[in-house]
């Protein structure tokens, strides 16, 4: 083995690491949905509001990057805690030149939700828990929220679509606050 064989499996290690490291901390992977999912998630939201959307675990960007091409009068937000993901969305961001796009590095659980029209998110039963947590104490914009497989654990979805893939992922909408 070379030194740049040596280098590049280093380089693997450390990313593989970083990512087994911040699955354990976060409580999921930084797994992306699937184009049908994102499909459909990107029916749900309600674009002709103002007001931000915002990617709660935004990943490796396959929700932000596409929605900021698409809607570039509109401002897109992602949170992503994962430091590889944020770090490749955030190169994807410079290159393709989407200065509507801001994505932090920081807990979503720590975010204004003030500005936002659209809240997105593919996470886990625990982090659903603690999103209503917020939504309850801090919440008192009209906002419309998509997530994917996950529903929030005491409010009834205004819709639930099950997608077409292998596992029928269910895409609930809720619009709060709940009246
Ligand atoms: C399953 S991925 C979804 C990625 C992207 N939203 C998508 O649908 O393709 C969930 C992401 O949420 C991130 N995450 C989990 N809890 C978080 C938190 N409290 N704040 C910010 N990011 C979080 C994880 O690091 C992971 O990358």
């Amino acid at each position: 083995m070379n030194l740049i064989d040596l280098t590049l499996l280093f380089v693997v290690i450390l990313a593989v690491l970083s990512i087994v490291w911040s699955t354990l901390k976060t409580g999921i992977s930084p797994m992306m949905s699937s184009s049908k999912a994102r499909d459909a998630i990107l029916d749900e939201l309600e674009l002709e509001k103002e007001g931000a959307v915002i990617d709660l675990g935004s990943g490796w960007g396959t929700l932000v990057i596409p929605l900021a091409k698409k809607y570039p009068n509109k401002q897109i937000v992602g949170y992503e805690l994962s430091l590889l993901p944020w770090s490749v969305s955030v190169i994807l961001k410079h290159s393709l030149g989407l200065d509507n796009l801001t994505i932090h590095r920081k807990d979503f659980i720590n975010a204004d939700f003030d500005t936002a029209s659209n809240l997105v998110c593919y996470l886990f039963p625990g982090a659903m828990i603690a999103l209503q947590d917020k939504l309850e104490k801090e919440v008192v914009n009209e906002v419309t929220i998509v997530s994917n497989t996950f529903a929030l654990p005491s409010y009834k979805p205004t819709k639930v679509t099950k997608i077409s893939d292998f596992y029928r992922s269910p895409i609930y909408v809720y619009h709060w606050p709940q009246k």
